[in-house]
């Protein structure tokens, strides 16, 4: 006996299941980013990111600054980092006071406590920046994902629209420059050397800010919008914070992201998600030298 429809029906198993495999292992690729949505529905809805910003479409806002706490206070633990097939990362333990470094203020009505740091790269030929400013794709792109600290994990945070605040930072390549004084910053780059195959970890062996990481960036001068992860679940909880300001690192440093593997074993490469549409958001840009009309210092005191 023969039955078409059988075999049709069998035909679509068999097409389908590396996708089911897939689907099984909670895994995701940068090759079809556009698949995410499939088992992650949050990736194929609204207020996507990233995006690209450009000059003459944000809205200059009277803001107050973004509020660092705790940020250049030395953590009172080691940093581990890991490669974890999409990207490295770690996660931000306590300060010496006890607390995760937080964010506050600009647009932001909650504290939020930073949780986790992780980078996006491209390839020796192409510039892997998730965030596209001005037209232009940048080497490399840090963000710092910060949890609004009236929830009480990472997770439950992703339910809620103002669960989440990412601070990102960009970089560029600049070759035969000086010797940038980024402490936090080159141990995290050299600990990439440790991290070449998937799921490795390196323990930093010494005590840095979380701040320092930030080099000498200007954080005064900002981008912030509404958006999403840049990664599956792609939940749309995350306000924003696209630094202005370029930062540059030596041409040595970038390399050591493009020799890391993913699960498979090939290079860990372009871990950047494609641009997503805008849509009717507003991108406001935090003037840093406009005077505030009321001083806001009082308020700020707090602390
Ligand atoms: C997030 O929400 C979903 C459904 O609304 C729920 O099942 C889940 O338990 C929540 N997760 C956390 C960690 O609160
Ligand atoms: C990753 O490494 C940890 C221990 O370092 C291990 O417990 C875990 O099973 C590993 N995960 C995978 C997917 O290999
Ligand atoms: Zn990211």
């Amino acid at each position: 006996m023969h039955f078409p429809a059988f075999d049709d029906f069998y035909q679509r198993i068999l097409f389908l299941l590396p996708f089911a495999a897939n689907l099984r292992s909670n895994e995701f690729d940068y090759k079809t980013p556009e698949s995410w949505q499939v088992k992650y529905p949050q990736c194929g809805g609204p207020d996507q990111s990233p995006i690209a910003i450009s000059r003459r479409k944000v809205i200059p806002i009277n803001l107050h600054p973004l509020l660092f706490g705790l940020y250049d206070e030395p953590f009172d633990d080691l940093v581990t980092v890991r490669n974890t097939g999409h990207t490295v990362d770690f996660m931000v333990p306590a300060t010496i006071y006890g607390v995760k470094p937080f964010v506050t203020g600009g647009l932001l009505r909650d504290c939020y406590e930073a949780e986790e740091v992780h980078f996006h790269w491209g390839s020796s030929g192409k510039k892997g920046s998730e965030h596209v400013i001005n037209g232009r794709r940048h080497d490399l792109e840090m963000h710092i994902v910060h949890r609004n600290n009236k929830y009480l994990t990472l997770k439950e945070a992703l339910n809620y629209s103002d669960g989440v605040t990412v601070l990102a930072v960009l970089f560029k390549v600049v070759r035969a420059g000086p010797m940038f004084y980024q402490p936090g910053l080159n141990e995290v780059f050299n600990s990439l050397l440790h991290l070449s195959d998937f799921n490795s970890s390196y323990t930093v062996p010494e005590r840095f800010t979380l701040g320092s990481l930030l080099g000498n960036l200007d954080r005064g001068n900002f981008y912030t919008y509404k958006g999403s992860l840049t990664t599956p679940p792609c939940s749309p909880v995350v306000q924003w914070h696209v630094f202005a300001e370029v930062l540059r690192i030596s041409d040595k440093e970038l390399p050591k992201f493009f020799q890391l593997h993913d699960k498979w074993g090939n290079k860990l490469l372009k871990n950047f998600r494609p641009l997503q549409s805008q849509e009717n958001r507003l991108i406001f840009h935090r003037q840093p030298f406009i005077p505030l009309q009321q001083e806001p210092l009082q308020e700020l005191i707090w602390l």
